[in-house]
C-alpha cells in the first residue's frame, strides 16, 4: 500500500492545456461562458447545441481570442445524436496531433428552465424536460464516458441546479430531472471512480442568462421572491460559474468526484 503522495510539493495546475472538451448548450448563457473560458485556459472545445449559426458565432469568439473551436449541431434529446457526437468526437481526437494524450472533459449545459404548476403540467412537459435534461445527460455521460474509460482518465460536470434540493411554486418537475442529474453524477462517480473518470455537478442558483432574463422581466414580483433567497443579494451572472467549471475540469481537483458543487450566493446556507 502506498500512503504518500507522489508529487508532494507540487502546486496543483487549474490550466486546461491539453484536453479537448465537449460542452453541449454552448450557443448560448452558461455553455457560452464555459466555452469561451475553457478555451482561454488553454483546452480545445467542441460546442455542440441544436443551432449551428449560433454554435459558429462562439467559435469565431473563440478563434478570434486564438483558441480552437470545432461546431457539432445536435439536439441532446436524441439517441442517435449523441451517438454522432460521440463519433465525431472520436474522430476529432483520432485527427488531433495530440491524440493520445488528449485529456477528455463532458460539460452537459444544453437545458433550459421551466416553472409550472404540477397540475398544469402536461405530458409533452414532462417529455421535453426529461428528454434533455435526464436522458440527453445520461447518455451525453454514457458515450463519451466510455470513451474516457478507454483513456483511463476523464472529467464530466453535469449542471444540476437549487432546485435539485429546494422546492417552490411550479418547480415539481424541473426540481425532479435536476435531482436525478446531482443523483445520476454520484452514481457514475461510484462506478467510474475505479477507472479514472471524474463526476461532478455545479448546482446554480438562477443565473442572468438571456432566457433567465426574458422570464425575470414577465414576472418581476417572482424574481423579488427568488432574489431574497439569494444572501449575496444579487443574481448569479454566467462568469460566476466560470471558475467553479474551469477548477472541475483542471487537474487541480482530480481528488474529487461525485460531488455538487452549489454556487448559489449562499441561498442554501441555513436552510
Ligand atoms: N440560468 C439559470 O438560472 C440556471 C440555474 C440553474 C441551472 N441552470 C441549468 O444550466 C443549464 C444551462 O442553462 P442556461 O440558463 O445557460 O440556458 P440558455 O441560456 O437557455 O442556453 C441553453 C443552451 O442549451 C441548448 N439546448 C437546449 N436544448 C437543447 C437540446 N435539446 N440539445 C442540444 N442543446 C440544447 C441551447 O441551444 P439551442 O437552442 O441552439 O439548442 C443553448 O445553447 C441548463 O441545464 C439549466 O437547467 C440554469
Amino acid at each position: 500500500m502506498n500512503l504518500r503522495n507522489p508529487k508532494p510539493d507540487e502546486l496543483p495546475s487549474f490550466r486546461l492545456d491539453g484536453r479537448l472538451a465537449v460542452i453541449t448548450g454552448a450557443s448560448d448563457g452558461i455553455g457560452r461562458a464555459f466555452a469561451l473560458a475553457y478555451a482561454r485556459s488553454g483546452a480545445e472545445v467542441v460546442l455542440v447545441s441544436r443551432t449551428r449559426e449560433k454554435l459558429v458565432e462562439v467559435q469565431r469568439s473563440v478563434e478570434a481570442a486564438g483558441g480552437r473551436a470545432h461546431v457539432v449541431p445536435a439536439d441532446v434529446a436524441r439517441f442517435d445524436d449523441i451517438r454522432r457526437i460521440e463519433r465525431e468526437v472520436s474522430a476529432i481526437v483520432n485527427r488531433s496531433d495530440k491524440g493520445k494524450d488528449l485529456a477528455l472533459v463532458l460539460v452537459n449545459c444544453a437545458g433550459f428552465g421551466f416553472t409550472k404548476s404540477a397540475l398544469d403540467t402536461t405530458e409533452e412537459d414532462w417529455d421535453r424536460i426529461m428528454d434533455v435534461h435526464a436522458k440527453g445527460t445520461f447518455f451525453c455521460n454514457q458515450f463519451l464516458g466510455r470513451r474516457m474509460i478507454e483513456r483511463g482518465y476523464g472529467k464530466i460536470i453535469n449542471l444540476s441546479s437549487t432546485w435539485s434540493v429546494s422546492t417552490d411554486m411550479g418547480k415539481s418537475v424541473y426540481g425532479m430531472a435536476k435531482a436525478g442529474v446531482s443523483y445520476l453524477t454520484a452514481a457514475l462517480s461510484t462506478e467510474w471512480a475505479p477507472l479514472g473518470v471524474r463526476v461532478n455537478a455545479i448546482a446554480p442558483t438562477s443565473t442572468l442568462t438571456e432566457s433567465t432574463s426574458r422570464t425575470f422581466r414577465e414576472n418581476e414580483a417572482r424574481a423579488e421572491k427568488l432574489l431574497s433567497r439569494i444572501k449575496l443579494g444579487r443574481f448569479a451572472e454566467p462568469s460566476d460559474l466560470v471558475g467553479a467549471a474551469v477548477f472541475l475540469a483542471s487537474p487541480a481537483s482530480d481528488f474529487i468526484t461525485g460531488h455538487t458543487l452549489f454556487v448559489d450566493g449562499g441561498w442554501r446556507a441555513g436552510c
